[in-house]
């Protein structure tokens, strides 16, 4: 689903959170966000989830306005917030059973399991889990629901950095496969640009966005692309603005 994002600005009291942000995200597109901390990043994330409003201008999905969270939807937050007194398949599936109680779709609820690597530890509750197959299960949660929109707010940054490139590269290839429209916020310049068909570089106080490029890298992406010199260039450039 495409998302267009109007001249928003968002205002919490004095505070002017973002200023002006227009950005339209194309269906089935991934796109990257990198910015300091407080630029504003889940703000704009939380206002695509329906979850707060602009103070002015629009988010518009799929050509209707956004009026509040919606199936069609999801959200992956950095904390894996996982429901400590269900174990680890009842978590996957909290979504599935949120939609339909009576027709959860079990086997694809495996599946996912088993993609993920958490086979055999489906009857595990969060905390015999470690962060890392915590952050995975939310994960598994998110994409069990095969949504058409996928909004990440640095889903991997708690993980070590051999997990985190399974998770990227598990996530590449699932996106292949169903093509949702993703907004993917991270602080890390190598993955946003890995990742990212476009990436959009913000500015703090006020939040703006301060740089939106096409990464000229073709798919499938591998971590050696990182050795490109269009890959270089771009990731100079962004480290330009985000040094300030
Ligand atoms: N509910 C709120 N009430 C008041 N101020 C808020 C609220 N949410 C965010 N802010 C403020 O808006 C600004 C942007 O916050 P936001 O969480 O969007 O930043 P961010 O770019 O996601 O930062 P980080 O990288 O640290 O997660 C910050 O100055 C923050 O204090
Ligand atoms: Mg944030």
């Amino acid at each position: 689903m495409p998302i267009e994002i109007k001249h928003v600005c968002k205002n919490f009291g004095a505070l002017r959170a973002l200023d002006d942000v227009s950005l339209l995200i194309e269906d089935g597109t991934f796109v990257t966000v990198l910015g300091a901390s407080g630029c504003g990043k889940t703000t704009l994330l939380n206002m695509i989830a329906g979850l707060s409003a602009p103070s002015l201008g629009r988010v518009v999905l799929d050509g209707k306005p956004i009026a509040g969270p919606g199936p069609d939807r999801v959200v992956v937050f950095q904390q894996p917030g996982l429901y400590p007194w269900l174990n680890l398949r009842d978590n996957v599936a909290f979504g599935l059973r949120m939609r339909s109680p009576r027709r959860i779709e079990w086997t694809r609820v495996d599946e996912v399991i088993a993609v993920m690597g958490l086979s055999g530890f489906e009857a595990h509750r969060p905390y015999e889990l470690s962060g890392g197959m915590q952050q995975r299960v939310a994960l598994a949660r998110a994409l069990v629901m095969s949504p058409r929109v996928l909004l990440m707010d640095e889903p991997f940054a708690a993980l070590d950095a051999q997990t985190r490139h399974n998770m990227q590269r598990f996530l590449l290839d699932l996106w292949e496969k169903i093509r949702a429209t993703v907004v993917f916020i991270t602080h890390d310049i190598d993955e946003a640009i890995l990742l990212g068909d476009r990436v959009v570089v913000m500015s703090a106080r006020p939040g703006r966005i301060v740089l939106e490029k096409r990464v000229p890298l073709a798919r499938p992406r591998d971590w050696e692309m990182s050795l490109d010199p269009a890959f270089i260039a771009l990731k100079r450039q962004a480290m330009d603005i985000l040094a300030g």
